[in-house]
């Protein structure tokens, strides 16, 4: 039997949008202000201590319930339920989503295959917990008996961004004692900077890998053990150095890791998913248990808010439905996250592997090609950086991004009245971009700097700005654990709401397969004694660029 087309482009309520489009895409938000003086508080809403100001954007009163009634059809209440109850959501690999798991605060049972993954979930937290606890209060040390100062944390792609993301942002609340580094690519550029004054008697290695057989994190972890035991260290001392978090136990115990080191994930939890498992050991080792526990109650505070508000007042679906707005009607190919905090500058990173990866699709669950766009291309900065780089693409490029402003009122660290300067920087930039400057405004200004007619009319054009461009601006008071756990938590569930209104699973990621299995042939390349062993299957730009590396490395 055939299986189902693709409707989404032909259903009622997208036609309904489409009709809106019409009549409303030629509105000002300029215009919409001055209108609606209460529209700040119309197009606000608080979840979980964050809030969203989502007024800068291009939607009038009708917008919202449109976008609504296509989430509906296309049956986000009951992929929600979906996924908070442990049902195959992700279809093509046939598991659950289940990252809420490991941040359920509630009685209520998850079943999975019909028995219940809480106590495993909470039996691990329970032993991440030991193991931060004897880190931190030093009573496991390291071979000379010395207490640890240092982590490395080895792993990639969301066995790193997050975990990273979270600690960079959660910097204040570091104990004194540990500093943690972050072990990704396969780069030796990257191992020798973070191994160089590193003390093997002081240094515990964590490995962070879902599958245990990512090459980038199973080839850092091996030269990190031959590092360990070229500087002291002897293989008895291994078990004491290296631990390992992973769903492929077996895996961890072949390359060397006792099996009490050994922390569990679950196939049911996605790599880009994962920072709330034992992935989130380096964080919990540097905020302590306590932090890290509030950490996942913010996480849950906004899974309960997303399962449970209606979605008129639900923020992930709000910024999600947003986001189709922009894409499917006003043809928007990018989004930037725009964070106004130094300790939150790995979040667009993070944000771009967790969105990118997950509704980075073009075919829909049920294999049909997709005839409409789907998920964006994430990018952005911290600010005010970036207005010193990217922004003037923002205010007058060809190009049409959404940005979510991140912000917090205080700052950890208050120096004279920098955080009133970096806050101003982030607002006056939102209001740029939605007030712009018109071809008027440019001749007034010009005009009053003396400018002659003839300068005024070749430059006023040039120096209006469109404005009209949409932005969300994210506020909380301070970027506390809770409040850095909620954050994650929005974007993740923002995702979800795209990827099952475009029809795709979010929690699948085929397109990095290719890439991992061309590797491998090409590296037999690269190390082939002879040209004549080199497989002839090679394109020709690849095997120029194979060669180029060869003919350089014979001279060495
Ligand atoms: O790059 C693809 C990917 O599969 C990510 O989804 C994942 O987070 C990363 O590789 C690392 O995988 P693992 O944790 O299995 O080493």
């Amino acid at each position: 039997m055939d299986k189902p087309e693709n409707t989404f482009l032909s259903s009622p309520e997208f036609l309904a949008l489409q009709r809106h489009f019409e009549t409303v895409s030629d509105f000002k938000m300029r215009s919409l202000f001055d209108e609606q003086s209460d529209r700040f508080n119309t197009f606000n809403l608080s979840a979980a201590e964050l809030t969203l100001d989502f007024s800068k954007n291009r939607i009038t009163s009708e917008t919202l319930p449109l976008l609504i009634d296509l989430a509906k059809s296309r049956q986000l209440p009951e992929a929600i339920e979906a996924m908070f109850s442990g049902q195959l959501v992700n279809k093509s690999e046939k598991r659950p989503a289940l990252h809420t798991a490991l941040r359920h605060f509630s009685d209520e049972p998850i079943l999975v295959d019909g028995i219940d993954v809480m106590p495993e979930v909470r039996a691990t937290l329970t032993r991440m917990k030991e193991f931060c606890w004897r880190i931190r209060n030093q009573h496991w040390r390291g071979f000379s008996n010395k207490p640890f100062t240092d982590v490395v944390s080895i792993g990639i792609g969301g066995s790193f961004l997050g975990p990273k993301l979270a600690s960079q942002a959660l910097k204040p609340y570091w104990g004194k004692n540990i500093n943690c580094h972050y072990l990704a690519n396969i780069d030796g550029s990257n191992l020798t900077e973070v191994l160089q004054g590193l003390n093997p008697e002081t240094t515990l290695f964590i490995v962070q890998s879902k599958s245990f057989g990512t090459q980038e994190t199973l080839k850092n972890a091996t030269e990190c053990r031959q590092w360990f035991l070229d500087n002291g260290g002897q293989e008895s001392d291994l078990p004491r150095h290296f631990t390992a978090v992973t769903a492929n136990v077996d895996k961890a115990k072949a390359f060397g890791i006792s099996e009490e080191n050994i922390f569990p994930m679950w196939d049911w939890v996605g790599g880009r998913y994962s920072l709330w498992s034992a992935i989130g050991l380096p964080l919990m080792l540097t905020i302590g248990h306590e932090n890290f526990r509030q950490f996942l109650q913010g996480a849950y505070e906004m899974d309960v808010h997303f399962r449970t508000a209606p979605f008129e007042q639900n923020m992930p679906v709000i910024m999600g439905l947003l986001g189709v707005w922009y894409i499917n009607f006003f043809n928007a190919q990018s989004h930037a996250i725009l964070p106004y905090d130094h300790y939150l500058r790995g979040l667009p990173a993070h944000i771009q592997q967790l969105d990118m990866e997950s509704n980075g699709k073009s075919v829909d669950t049920n294999g049909h090609p997709l005839d409409y766009q789907a998920g964006p291309i994430i990018w952005g900065g911290v600010g005010s950086n970036g207005q010193h780089a990217y922004h003037q693409l923002l205010h007058q490029g060809t190009q049409f991004a959404p940005c979510d402003f991140i912000l917090p009122l205080m700052t950890h660290n208050p120096v004279d009245h920098f955080h009133e300067l970096l806050v101003s920087n982030c607002l006056s930039q939102s209001q740029a971009l939605m007030r712009g400057k018109t071809l008027e405004e440019a001749q007034e200004e010009l005009k009053a700097a003396g400018m002659s007619e003839d300068e005024i009319a070749v430059l006023a054009p040039q120096k209006v700005i469109p404005g009209n461009r949409p932005s969300n601006t994210l506020y909380f008071d301070k970027a506390t654990p809770k409040v850095i756990g909620a954050l994650i938590a929005l974007y993740e569930h923002k995702v979800f709401v795209q990827g099952q209104i475009w029809g795709v699973n979010s929690f699948d990621q085929w397109g990095v397969e290719l890439g991992k299995q061309l590797g491998d042939q090409v590296h037999d390349a690269l190390m082939a004694e002879r040209d004549a062993d080199i497989s002839k299957d090679f394109d020709s730009s690849t095997l120029g660029l194979i060669n180029a590396f060869r003919n350089m490395k014979n001279k060495l």
